[in-house]
């Protein structure tokens, strides 16, 4: 029997991309997997029905053909399709698991294993694989499109025979995949730009693309990177000092780009309502991290507001606002780490449970929870072999040490 893969179309909102282009279905045909897809499944997308069908797929209406596939592909994994699916399924997508501690419970009740693509660590072997630089990369960039259109002047400097056109000047926050690609195009545009992150390492790449490094650069902040490449939660003081450099600087720009995010938390907040107000009338602050909270202080989800003269741009799920691209790469992502778990000699699915990269993303198997940064409830912990140790001591201690096992736990998201 061959491997059977289903892909369905995306159900939550404001989500245009779908899990499968007809190149990651010629592939994976090719590899000798059967591909299901829901009927217009890649409309958004512009991917046809047929252009599946001629890559080798068998189109379908509705969801029935999930229950007989063996991998479920999705841009974001909802409970309908944990639903859907049967006992022992596959299912890889996103999965915000953060935020989705019910979503990671049902599947592991339905015994099924559930893998977060956002959870790809951040090493060489694993780049093709990484949804969150794929995605993030185009919506840097559309950002920046999305602030231009806002913008009643122009990005480049003109000097016409009417007179000149001063240069936009563009201040990006948070200068990881999103915010470096919103420097290189908003210098593309011919704007001058400056840029702010926590973690040293972003000086250097800021300054590469031609930019200007601007931030609060003490002791806190050489130690501000993990050990996976993130940015950690500022102390009180830290944030103080950084918003009065913010304060200074915002007051100059035209447009304020903000991309900065902390894995597993609420987006930091960096642009008050009083910086607001200190911007020129017709300045323009495009939210990139609205989906986890947002940046500003005064952004609306889903929508572009004007306050105090300011538009304050803060779309939902800027990579599905490219949802060609988006779809094209966040699929070859998904064919990538399908190719590190099924066997190509086999045709079968042979998973292994000790590969960085797998005990990155899976979160679920056999129907217990596996992912450490997850396991937070002392049900949870008992069903995982790995925490016995813990739970041992736990459970026959004293209440202080039950506490431990949480404390251990959230520090472990914390360092993510
Ligand atoms: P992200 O989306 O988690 O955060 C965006 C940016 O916001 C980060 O640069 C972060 O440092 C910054 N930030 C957080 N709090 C801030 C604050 N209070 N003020 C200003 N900036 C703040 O980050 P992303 O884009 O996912 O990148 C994280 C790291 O991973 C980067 O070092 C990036 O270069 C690295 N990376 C490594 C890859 C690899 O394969 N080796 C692939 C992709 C990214």
């Amino acid at each position: 029997m061959p491997l059977t893969i289903s892909i369905l179309k995306e159900t939550t909102n404001h989500e245009r991309r779908v899990a499968a282009s007809a190149e990651t279905v010629k592939k994976l045909t090719a590899m000798g997997c059967s591909l299901t897809i829901e009927a217009g499944a890649g409309e958004h997308a512009n991917f046809t029905d047929d252009c599946y069908k001629t890559a080798g797929a068998k189109i379908v209406n509705g969801t029935d053909h999930a229950a007989n596939a063996d991998i479920i592909l999705k841009v974001q994994i909802t409970s309908a399709d944990i639903k859907a699916a049967k006992k022992g399924a596959h299912l890889i997508g996103l999965v915000n698991p953060y935020q989705n501690d019910a979503l990671i419970k049902e599947a592991a009740l339905k015994g099924a294993y559930l893998y977060a693509m956002e959870m790809v660590p951040r090493i060489s072997r694993a780049q093709s694989m990484d949804v969150l630089s794929s995605q993030s990369n185009l919506a840097g960039y559309k950002s920046v499109l999305d602030g231009a259109e806002h913008f009643a002047s122009a990005f480049p400097m003109m000097m016409t025979a009417a007179g000149t056109v001063p240069p936009a000047k563009v201040f990006v926050m948070g200068a990881g995949v999103a915010g470096l690609q919103a420097i290189a195009t908003a210098k593309r545009l011919g704007a001058v730009v400056s840029a702010t992150d926590v973690r040293p390492a972003a000086k250097e790449q800021v300054q590469s693309l031609g930019a200007t490094f601007i931030a609060v650069e003490d002791d806190e902040f050489k130690e501000a990177e993990t050990s996976g490449g993130y940015a950690k939660e500022m102390s009180e003081a830290y944030k103080k000092k950084q918003a009065q450099l913010v304060e200074d600087t915002i007051a100059k720009q035209d447009i304020v780009i903000t991309t900065a995010l902390i894995p597993g938390r609420p987006a930091p907040k960096l642009v008050t309502e009083a910086m607001v107000k200190s911007m020129k009338a017709g300045s323009v602050i495009v939210d990139m991290a609205v989906d986890m909270g947002g940046n500003c202080d005064l952004s609306e989800g889903g929508k572009a507001i004007k306050k105090h003269g300011v538009s304050i741009v803060a779309h939902y799920n800027i990579p599905s606002r490219l949802a060609s691209d988006a779809s094209a790469l966040y699929a070859k992502n998904l064919f990538n780490f399908l190719n590190l778990i099924i066997d190509k000699d086999k045709k079968e699915l042979i998973i292994d449970w000790e590969d960085e990269i797998v005990k990155g993303v899976a979160l679920t198997k056999d129907g217990t929870i596996i992912h450490p940064n997850f396991i937070t409830k002392k049900e949870d912990v008992k069903k995982s072999p790995a925490k016995k140790a813990v739970k041992k001591t736990a459970v026959k201690k004293s209440p202080a040490q039950k506490t431990a096992v949480k404390t251990t736990t959230k520090k472990s998201v914390k360092e993510a």
